[in-house]
């Protein structure tokens, strides 16, 4: 199974936001505020589920499900998700003692905005605090289930390959950050066109494509990584630079160029297509 392999020939990086750490992502910093409120949200290749949370508790997106092919990643997104519900402040900051433990049990957490001052708040129960006394449980779902920590999930699945069961209803958004050239190089030209199809066929019409593709430049590293991508790269006919040509014959309108983000190897266009 892809979470034993010692080599991450699907991006299935470990530690991936040690090195690509951040407290807002700058990719979804390049979408426009309201991009998400109320949104159905797939985070396809969610990794670790730092976007995905990120998404799920301070955009007002309805629902996000963040789906990974490995295992091992989505058991990590889930303790993640528990992380970000810990230090997320407490509804009425008021009630907390010096120590910065809330005397009201348990404590209703409100929906995080992007605002200077949630920024002050968000380390309301420090890092440390997990260390020594564990993360926060998660509350009883009631009827908050369109709110942070109950509007977010994860899946594991080769979404190339296989739907899972929140594809049955469709999304307004699905996002593709660093994955194209994994789903490329693993499952060929014929794997990456599938992928589009599949991502224009859940999505409802009108609906968002996010898409951070990677340089070709980039391939390189990968095939070195591990000879069978290094076979498979060889059958490649598309290059990146061709995914904006595939997108629209399967339906989607022209691109719009959001800019790019991230620091060094990591600096990446974000592209978006509205599905016609
Ligand atoms: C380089 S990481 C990017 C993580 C995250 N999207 C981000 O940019 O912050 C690529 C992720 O895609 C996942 N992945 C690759 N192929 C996949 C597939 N066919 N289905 C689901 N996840 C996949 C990998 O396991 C890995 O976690």
């Amino acid at each position: 199974m892809p979470s034993n392999v010692a080599v991450p020939v699907y991006g299935n990086y470990h530690g991936y936001y040690s090195k690509r750490p951040f407290i807002r992502d700058h990719r979804l910093a390049l979408l426009p505020t309201s991009f998400f409120s109320e949104k159905r949200v797939l985070d396809v290749g969610c990794n670790e589920g730092w976007v995905t949370c990120e998404i799920g508790q301070s955009w007002g997106a309805q629902r996000v499900i963040g789906v990974d092919i490995d295992d091992t990643l989505i058991r990590a997104a889930w303790k993640r998700r528990r992380t970000v519900w810990s230090l997320q402040a407490p509804d009425d900051h008021s009630t907390c003692d010096v120590d910065g433990v809330s005397d009201a049990e348990p404590p209703t957490k409100r929906r995080r905005k992007s605002t200077e001052k949630e920024d002050e708040l968000a380390d309301y129960f420090p890092a440390s605090c997990e260390h020594v006394h564990g993360p926060l449980p998660i509350p009883p779902q009631t009827d908050k289930k369109h709110v942070f920590p109950h509007n977010v999930s994860f899946r594991t699945a080769d979404w190339v390959q296989d739907e899972i069961p929140e594809d049955d209803t469709p999304y307004d958004v699905v996002l593709a950050f660093s994955i194209s050239k994994w789903i490329h190089l693993n499952s060929g030209d014929a794997g990456i066109t599938k992928f589009f199809n599949r991502v224009h066929n859940v999505l409802k019409p009108g609906g968002a494509f996010v898409l951070e593709p990677q340089d070709w430049d980039t391939y390189a590293k990968a095939k070195r990584m591990d000879e069978t991508l290094k076979e498979n790269a060889k059958s490649l006919k598309l290059l990146p630079e061709d995914f904006e040509t595939i997108l629209q014959s399967i339906g989607f309108g022209p691109v719009q160029h959001l800019g790019s983000a991230g620091e060094g190897g990591f600096h990446r266009p974000v592209d978006l297509y509205i599905k016609l």
